[in-house]
């Protein structure tokens, strides 16, 4: 059954705690981005662990190969069990982020974030691009040719990398939102259904849940909404 992974972007470790506890049970698996960890560090990792949960540690590496595998084998003495690398740090990179990981923590690749426009792309890179579709398979290709354990993708890109992919390769869906919710700043959105039947094996969940008036409530719903897309 697909899972979900919840975003902790909050300011503090205190504050992204508190909602933790209040969600107890129902809530096994936290994200922690950039934000969060540069302001608490491992600290709110090792307070996640204490309370049972797993965890995702999601700061998007990108860097010389021995810098990454430096930073992967920090995260494997965290005990992180999912963390990010960027996909267009390279082959090599990639491939020491994996030897570094020694399997111990699942690698996932981000391709072309979603908040680029075909013509920013086409800036960095500094040639014509067919599509942003295009280079997110051509990406997710150098993943999964380095070995990587999954991909970050959008429920859109996760429909048609399903099946260039493979069963074997994780897919992690953020921009989930249920039926009729406010989508934020997600351009590209899709409830949990959607996702499930995109094929994507984690669905990372903020604001739904993070910002809703009884988060036990709504990530209750949730789950439901997931159990139920998958008995149909
Ligand atoms: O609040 P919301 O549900 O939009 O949060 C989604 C989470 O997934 C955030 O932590 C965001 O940074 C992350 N994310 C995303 N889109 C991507 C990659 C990561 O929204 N393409």
């Amino acid at each position: 059954m697909a899972e979900i992974i919840l975003a902790l972007d909050h300011r503090s470790d205190d504050e992204a705690l508190e909602l933790v506890d209040v969600l107890g049970e129902r809530g096994g698996f936290y994200k922690v981005g950039l934000e969060l960890y540069t302001r608490a560090g491992p600290d709110v990792v090792h307070a996640l662990r204490d309370r049972g949960k797993r965890t995702f540690l999601d700061l998007k590496l990108h860097d010389i190969p021995n810098t990454v595998a430096g930073a992967v084998r920090a995260a494997v003495s965290l005990e992180v069990d999912f963390l990010t690398v960027h996909t267009g740090g390279g082959i090599p990179m990639l491939q020491a982020a994996v030897e570094a990981a020694e399997g111990r923590v699942k690698l996932l690749g981000v391709t072309v974030l979603t908040s680029l426009t075909p013509s920013d792309v086409e800036l960095v890179w500094g040639r014509e691009i067919r599509s942003i579709r295009d280079e997110v398979g051509r990406l997710a290709e150098l993943a999964s040719r380095a070995e990587l354990d999954g991909v970050v993708a959008s429920a859109v890109e996760a429909g048609w990398l399903r099946p260039a992919l493979g069963d074997d390769m994780l897919i992690v869906t953020p921009g989930i939102r249920p039926a009729g919710a406010d989508p934020g700043d997600q351009k590209r959105v899709a409830s949990p259904a959607d996702a499930v039947a995109a094929g994507a094996d984690y669905l990372v969940v903020g604001r739904p849940v993070t910002q809703a008036r009884d988060p036990a409530e709504a990530l209750g719903a949730l789950l439901d909404e997931i159990a139920a897309a998958e008995a149909s």
